[in-house]
């Protein structure tokens, strides 16, 4: 496989390599008509999660951001070449082995190394439902999971060349510094009441903080989220437009399908 600039490999070729909640692939063919406006603009995702859109629309340029370090951490490893050499196989056993290391690693301060990476990505391919929890101590306490079969990928160089003219960056999204001009893409977790991608739940003061943010931004901006009465109102009160989506069916916590609404929010 080519592992030239991201010029060169077509979107959507590399697949996001982690199973993410809220991935959102889906969007790709509603945010291309967008981005293509900008496309020799740096994209900026305040919440990248597991890269689908990233991977999507393969910008030249991009800074990459989520709260979640090990996410994070992961993707610069992916950057420099990582090639996976642990035991990686979809058994209970060897699953909470690979886990008892992992939150070793994370006792000894030694997160944001290969090794840590190589263990996240195998907790995240094998855990149930490819979920990323962690207890109150900040240990990682995803349970084994329940498929069939897995596939492992050892060798994430293919992602290197794309990966190097791409930033990734761990933290709060206020904390980012952008240029102007740059196009942003924000994909917060949904204002939902119990939504919690990582130990820190992302609570409606979060979710104001964020549009007002966002407001501020002067190049172009499009938010996703679910479309509640109050996220549309907040975002109309900034004059953002509005777009409805019907996203794709989801599974709700108890297990019902429900058809999912969304809204896209753009300005600039
Ligand atoms: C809906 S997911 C993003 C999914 C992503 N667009 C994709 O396609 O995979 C929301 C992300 O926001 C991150 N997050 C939660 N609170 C955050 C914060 N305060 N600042 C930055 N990222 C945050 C979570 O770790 C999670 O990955």
């Amino acid at each position: 496989m080519n592992t030239g600039s991201a010029e060169k490999i077509k979107p959507g070729v590399l697949k996001p390599p982690l199973k993410w909640a809220g991935g959102k692939r889906w969007l790709v063919p509603h945010l291309l008509p967008l981005w293509n406006n900008y496309s020799r603009r740096r994209l900026v995702e305040p919440f990248c999660g597991g890269l689908a859109v990233a991977l999507g629309i393969m910008p030249a340029e991009a800074l990459l951001s989520d709260l979640n370090e090990h996410l994070i951490n992961f993707f610069n490893r992916v950057k420099e070449g990582l090639v996976i050499d642990i035991s990686m196989e979809n058994d209970e056993k060897l699953y909470y082995t690979q886990r008892t290391k992992f939150n070793q690693l994370l006792k000894d301060g030694r997160q944001n190394t290969a090794e840590a990476a190589g263990l996240f990505y195998y907790l995240n391919r094998t855990g149930y439902n490819g979920l990323c929890r962690f207890n109150r101590k900040g240990l990682f306490n995803v349970p084994f999971g329940s498929y069939k079969k897995i596939t492992y990928r050892r060798d994430f160089r293919p992602y290197s060349g794309v990966f190097k003219s791409w930033c990734f960056q761990a933290g709060d999204f206020e904390n980012l510094d952008i240029e102007k001009t740059a196009f942003i893409y924000a994909d917060p977790p949904y204002d939902v009441e119990f939504t919690q991608y990582s130990e820190k739940a992302f609570n409606w003061e979060d979710q104001v903080r964020l549009a007002h943010w966002l407001h501020g931004h002067r190049g172009p901006v499009v938010l996703s989220n679910q479309a509640t009465g109050r996220i549309i109102d907040l975002y109309k009160s900034l004059d953002f437009k509005i777009h409805y989506l019907q996203g794709p069916r989801r599974i709700s916590c108890t297990g019902e399908r429900t058809p999912a609404n969304e809204i896209l929010a753009l300005r600039g």
